[in-house]
């Protein structure tokens, strides 16, 4: 009955007895010294006689232990891949955040032991942690997990360690958090850090129902999921931010022609208004003027027409201005903004000094254009929202760059709560300073607090 002598052992031989051919079967034995249970492959093979009865049945084993770990060992990692696989293509296959985390936690319930998840993201170096998906809780702990976060609201700390945090028993806990996971039948938190290029982005909190001991090996696949996430959330934000960086540009365009537009309806306008009438007018005096008889008469007609002309002359100078300081060509960039920061500001009763650091010097033309529009901008800005008193405005152009600042002590704005809708009637002017400046690959920086001034930083290599 027990031919190998080992207890609950499957034994070979009926099966050779009853099928004549060799039998091939796993057996575990227990070894006694080691305290070990080792496995071992037995192959038992029947021998006929000459009328085909079976004499003798010949028995191999083979220790099979190791190769048997490592078949268990690659089956485990196949399943890992084929996890990570899977969640890598899911998260891939979307570029809406909300979308991606709530398919990826989706397949990683499905594919593992996890039976609850939850991702937070940052989206703001200030701001708190915010709930932007959850899989397999119920709607009261996913409202409590988006006020207060899973167990804390710092999702275990990992956002400052980076490091993966495992809380293997909530019971241990108190508060209305725990009991909410209770009621969740949640025992095992798992906190693992979302990291991409090196930088926070938020965290995933993965639950189970039974209490796990997760090892090494399991905390990696974690991780190696994370980091997936990590990237496509990163992949998601960038296209977030291109598009909304299309959409300005759209519009921008779209002002910018309008402006155009404008800018040649006040134009023709202004030829009209003025310079036509006034050239109307002229024409009669001479006409007139013509007519009489002596030059003394004359002489009173043409000291009109005089007049007349300055006024013509004075006018075009002015529409050409506006068109294009001739000032800034003949002259340079100081001196042309100098006399429009003048001409604008001092009208106004506010107090204006242009200072140049560094000797005057000459830049290319397209770089004198973007910076003359830009601080022509920061001007019409401070004339039209700042209230300032005193407005400094300095120069400093060394062969390797141009810094200019431009700074008032007027009421200052909030550059947070500026938002460009697209329906919005504000003027996209600090929008328009910054995609000059960065065609030319220069920077700006605005300083401002409501209440305490503005200065407008504008930097460029040449
Ligand atoms: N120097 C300044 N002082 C106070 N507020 C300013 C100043 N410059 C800009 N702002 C604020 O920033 C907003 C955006 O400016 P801008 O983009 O030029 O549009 P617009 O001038 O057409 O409103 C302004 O509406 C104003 O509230
Ligand atoms: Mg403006």
């Amino acid at each position: 009955d027990q031919p190998c002598g080992y207890p609950h052992a499957e034994c070979p031989i009926g099966g050779v007895l009853s099928t004549r051919e060799s039998v091939k079967i796993t057996q575990p034995r227990y070894c006694s010294n080691t305290g070990q249970t080792r496995f071992f492959d037995v192959v038992a093979s029947p021998l006929f006689d000459a009328n085909g009865k079976i004499t003798r049945i010949v028995e191999l084993s083979r220790d099979v232990t190791e190769e048997r770990q490592m078949r268990e060992d690659l089956l485990r990692r196949n399943q890992q891949l084929a996890i990570l696989n899977t969640v890598s293509n899911t998260v891939n296959q979307s570029l809406d955040i909300e979308e991606l985390l709530r398919k990826a936690l989706e397949e990683i319930l499905r594919l593992t032991s996890i039976d609850a998840g939850a991702v937070f993201l940052r989206e703001d170096i200030n701001k708190d942690l915010k709930l932007m998906a959850h899989q397999g809780l119920s709607e009261e702990a996913a409202t409590l997990a988006a006020q207060v976060g899973l167990l804390d609201g710092s999702c275990g700390g990992v956002l400052e360690t980076g490091q993966i945090t495992i809380v293997p028993d909530v019971s241990r806990f108190r508060g209305h958090r725990a009991r909410s996971l209770k009621r969740e039948r949640l025992i095992t938190l798992v906190h693992i850090p979302l990291v991409a290029k090196g930088s926070t982005l938020g965290s995933m909190c993965v639950g189970t129902k039974m209490q796990c001991q997760f090892n090494l090996e399991e905390q990696q696949l974690f991780q190696a999921l994370a980091s997936q996430i990590a990237v496509a959330i990163e992949n998601a934000q960038l296209y977030a931010e291109v598009q909304q960086k299309e959409q300005l540009r759209g519009e921008l365009f779209v002002k910018a022609i309008n402006a155009q537009e404008e800018e040649r309806k006040r134009i023709a306008r202004e030829l009209h208004d003025e310079t036509s009438q006034s050239l109307t007018a002229l024409l009669y005096f001479i006409e007139e003027t013509l007519e009489m008889k002596t030059l003394k008469d004359a002489k009173g007609k043409l000291l009109n027409m005089l007049q007349l002309t300055k006024h013509v002359l004075d006018n075009v100078h002015k529409i050409i201005f506006d068109l294009r300081p001739s000032m800034l060509d003949h002259l340079g960039l100081v001196p042309a903004l100098r006399w429009f920061a003048e001409s604008r500001l001092e009208p106004k009763g506010v107090r204006v000094v242009v200072e140049e650091v560094t000797p005057p010097k000459r830049l290319p033309s397209e770089v004198e254009t973007a910076i003359f529009r830009i601080v022509q901008e920061a001007i019409t800005n401070i004339t039209r929202h700042a209230a300032a008193r005193n407005v400094h405005i300095t120069f400093n152009m060394t062969d390797e760059q141009v810094i200019v600042c431009v700074e008032d002590d007027g009421i200052g704005f909030n550059i947070e709560s500026l938002d460009y809708l697209p329906d919005s009637t504000r003027g996209l002017g600090l929008l328009s300073m910054q995609e000059r400046l960065e065609l030319l690959g220069g920077e700006l920086a605005i300083n401002t607090i409501p209440g305490q001034g503005t200065q407008l930083l504008v930097r460029l290599g040449l």
